[in-house]
């Protein structure tokens, strides 16, 4: 007799637009079993309702949102892969500094991340499961007019890496996405053209074809990728040039 078959089971945290809401449609298309979280329920419910998912809204920004909502999915599933899709994004020119802007995303940001992370290890350690978070390939250099958003991003590629030998010891597998530009409502305040820009679609795909595997890190698109990491790798002099005579006088 053929066992019936258990549906894999995920928990989307910003799930309701963008990239979070394309990954919902694709992993609900190849069975997943989804709980879906975001802030506003009009756009979250008819993305849960789409894709068979349960919708739980929440505030990432608020520790007890996510704990409360974390203890609700495990009590009633067993969630084998988190996906943190929250964040949030505006362009600073540096003579407008704004210190309140980097508080907001550094909360959306960074502090959602920490938050996640220890709402969720005590119910993984021991059980296992893969968490995802949603970085970006800003974190790898700062770039002018991105530093309210890369320097939390940042942070939280850091923290990862720091903390990922040993929930791996533990049975949890903290792995990053590091997308290059990906239309949604946050490139749509991009001032400038946007290489490669990705639809959101194109994304999920990327991600979703490498979620069985183990790396540390997701990043696409690889042409963008590349030219990022090795700047990454220059020495400030010759950095800040390139960034002057190729981003700046653009
Ligand atoms: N788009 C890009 O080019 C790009 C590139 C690299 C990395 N990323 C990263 O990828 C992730 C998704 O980006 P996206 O462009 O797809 O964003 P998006 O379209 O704005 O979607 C963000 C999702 O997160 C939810 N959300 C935002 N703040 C929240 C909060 N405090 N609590 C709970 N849910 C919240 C939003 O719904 P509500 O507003 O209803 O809460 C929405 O469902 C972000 O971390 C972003 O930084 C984006």
């Amino acid at each position: 007799m053929t066992q019936p078959h258990t549906p894999r089971e995920a928990w989307i945290i910003g799930a309701s637009q963008g990239m979070g809401r394309a990954l919902a449609e694709g992993l609900s298309r190849q069975g997943w079993k989804l709980w879906l979280s975001a802030r506003s329920r009009g756009t979250l419910e008819p993305v849960a309702e789409r894709t068979g998912g349960t919708a739980l809204a929440l505030d990432a920004t608020e520790a007890e949102s996510l704990r409360e909502a974390a203890e609700t999915v495990f009590a009633n599933s067993q969630p084998e892969l988190v996906i943190m899709n929250v964040g949030d994004y505006q362009p600073m020119p540096a003579v407008e500094f704004d210190a309140g802007l980097f508080e907001r995303l550094n909360r959306s940001n960074y502090l959602s991340c920490v938050y996640l992370l220890d709402a969720l290890i005590p119910h993984l350690r021991g059980r296992g499961g893969q968490i995802l978070l949603n970085v970006s390939a800003a974190a790898f250099r700062g770039l002018p007019l991105g530093a309210p958003y890369s320097a939390p991003k940042a942070a939280t590629l850091n923290m990862a890496e720091a903390l990922r030998p040993e929930l791996s010891a533990v049975g949890i597998s903290l792995r990053v996405i590091n997308p290059g530009f990906v239309r949604s409502r946050l490139t749509d305040k991009n001032p400038f053209n946007m290489p490669l820009l990705l639809e959101p679609e194109v994304a999920a795909r990327r991600i979703i074809d490498q979620i069985d595997s183990s790396g540390f890190e997701i990043a696409f698109p690889r042409r963008l990728i590349w030219t990022l990491k090795l700047l990454r790798c220059l020495p400030y002099r010759l950095y800040f040039w390139i960034v002057d005579r190729w981003v700046l006088r653009r």
